[in-house]
């Protein structure tokens, strides 16, 4: 009797510990997001990847940067087609090709920031991830500086989608103590 009452609170024991670390993960990634400007887009880029639920701070951070990697490689093929499909309009296909060039640059940073995460060196990684939000602003430029032809509606919210997602890897990075 009393060896058997041992056992279920050992059990209960075991399981209230399960639990605690299972709450403890998910709660990680609700604390480093609340640091972050856009809390939603944090969580659901972070639960987008299931190692995020046993993944410290810096994996979060390496986490969303591969999220921001993902969105300008995807940004990047689609202007990669368009420089196709705009051959008649030789401004507008040399503006594209231009953008292109410079999210494929923002990849480029991203993955420099990749580097300095497994280094521990947050200072850069934060840097490497300003510049790669910054290179969406360069491809705007050469559209203002063009008379006549507009940003097309896509390209606007692929910008703001990968500068949003630099945001929140920033914020995170923040939190790791610069
Ligand atoms: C999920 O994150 C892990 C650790 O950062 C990474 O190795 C893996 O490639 C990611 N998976 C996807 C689908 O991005
Ligand atoms: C391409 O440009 C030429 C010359 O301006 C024009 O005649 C032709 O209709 C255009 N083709 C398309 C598909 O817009
Ligand atoms: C990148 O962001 C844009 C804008 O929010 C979104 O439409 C797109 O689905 C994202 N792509 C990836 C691969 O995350």
């Amino acid at each position: 009797m009393a060896y058997s009452s041992f056992a279920i609170v050992l059990a209960l024991c075991i399981s209230f510990q399960l639990a605690i670390h299972v709450q403890g993960d998910s709660s990680l990634i609700e604390s480093t997001c609340k640091v972050t400007n856009y809390y939603d887009l944090c969580i659901s880029s972070l639960k987008s990847n299931l190692t995020s639920l046993n993944a410290d701070a810096n994996g979060l951070a390496i986490i969303m940067v591969r999220v921001a990697m993902a969105n300008a490689t995807a940004t990047n093929t689609y202007l990669s087609s368009q420089v196709l499909s705009a051959t008649n309009d030789t401004l507008m296909k040399k503006l594209i090709k231009d953008c292109a060039k410079k999210y494929s640059y923002a990849i480029e940073a991203l993955q420099a920031s990749l580097q300095d995460l497994d280094a521990e060196l947050y200072d850069y990684a934060y840097i490497n991830v300003m510049a790669a939000a910054d290179y969406p602003n360069v491809c705007h430029n050469s559209f203002r500086r063009s008379p006549g032809v507009a940003y097309p509606h896509e390209l606007a919210a692929r910008e703001d989608g990968l500068k949003h997602i630099c945001e929140v890897a920033l914020g995170i990075i923040d939190s790791l103590g610069r």
